[in-house]
């Protein structure tokens, strides 16, 4: 018998990411949406692909939370995305009243589950869903560093015209503005980045990266990133559940590792079976700590914000 993992939302990434897990034999699907028959339809037409796609995973399309039961991972895009005229605090309030309800409904049907949470504004919805599931902090994780460590290893090979798989890199932080991008830890193929690049050449793919989903969005029109994301998801679902101890930036509960404590932020983790094996601590300079502590410090802007919107 496969793993069972669900995915709750059945939108562009839950969708995308529930075909990755089964085209890539990962596991059984749960796709859940509260939206009748979408969830259903999805999960029909990628069962159809089945036989081209050649894999005997199966997905359940559902409205109903119970298919959950016995998931080892629950992987969260329940939500809204931002919309014209919506402020960051309406966008917060919205998904975060999304994502209560549904981490009460992981801690009734799958409590023992690990959960990895892809809602923005990321790294307030995983600090949220700890605190509404009081799960180990080991099984509650968020996707992000994956994703811009993704996008800058892209832009680094289209700039350098090299293999995407020769480039390695890091980014650090919260998801957003203040992402933390880390030069010393970005190689090509072992060269250091700054061998190969001009820091103002650099600079340029930083920002790049830093505002690599607004891009997105801006060409889109409507939406936002999705392939991407799904594969970020499915990358942190393999090393889980083939417990590869893969070290991969996730957004988890930090206490006293890079000298924070208390709050959700990404950092470098080894993912295997129980979830975040591990925070690797890698010597930073000063101004990347710098760095990492400003973008920790509006998490817990965010968390605040949300506790004060909640009580209201
Ligand atoms: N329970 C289950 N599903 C829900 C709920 C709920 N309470 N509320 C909303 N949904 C579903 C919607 O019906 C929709 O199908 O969540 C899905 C979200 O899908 P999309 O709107 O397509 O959004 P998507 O692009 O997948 O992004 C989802 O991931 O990257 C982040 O910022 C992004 O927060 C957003 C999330």
């Amino acid at each position: 018998m496969k793993p069972k993992v669900s995915v709750i939302g059945a939108g562009q990434v839950g969708a995308t990411t529930a075909q990755r897990i089964v085209e890539k034999g990962l596991a059984d699907v749960v796709l859940a949406d509260i939206v009748e028959g979408m969830p259903q339809g999805k999960s029909l037409d990628l069962m159809e692909a089945a036989p081209l796609e050649k894999h005997d995973a199966k997905v359940i399309g559902t409205n109903d939370y119970s298919e959950i039961v016995g998931s080892e991972i629950v992987v969260v895009t329940a939500g809204v995305s931002r919309k014209p005229g919506m402020s960051r605090m309406d966008l917060l309030k919205t998904n975060a009243q999304i994502v209560k309800g549904v981490a009460e409904k992981v801690l009734q049907y799958a409590s023992q589950s690990i959960l990895i949470m892809v809602t923005n504004p990321l790294d307030v919805m995983t600090s949220l869903v700890h605190q509404i599931t009081r799960f180990p902090k080991q099984r509650v994780m968020g996707m992000a560093g994956v994703l811009d460590s993704a996008r800058f290893r892209y832009f680094i090979a289209e700039k350098l015209k090299v293999s995407v798989k020769d480039v390695n890199a890091m980014v650090l932080g919260g998801h957003g503005d203040d992402m933390v991008p880390l030069p010393n830890y970005t190689t090509v193929n072992s060269t250091p980045i700054s061998k190969l690049l001009s820091q103002d050449e650099l600079d340029a793919l930083i920002t790049r990266t830093r505002n690599g989903g607004a891009e997105i969005v801006s060409l889109l029109k409507q939406g936002s990133a999705y392939y991407a994301p799904a594969s970020s998801v499915t990358q942190m679902v393999k090393s889980i559940l083939l417990d590869e101890r893969e070290i991969l930036p996730c957004c988890t509960l930090l206490e006293g590792e890079y000298g924070l404590k208390g709050v959700f932020c990404g950092v470098p983790c080894r993912l295997g079976r129980k979830g975040v094996l591990e925070v690797v601590e890698l010597k930073l300079t000063d101004e990347e700590k710098k760095a990492l502590s400003k973008s920790a410090e509006s998490v817990r802007q965010g968390v605040q914000e949300l506790s004060s919107l909640l009580s209201s």
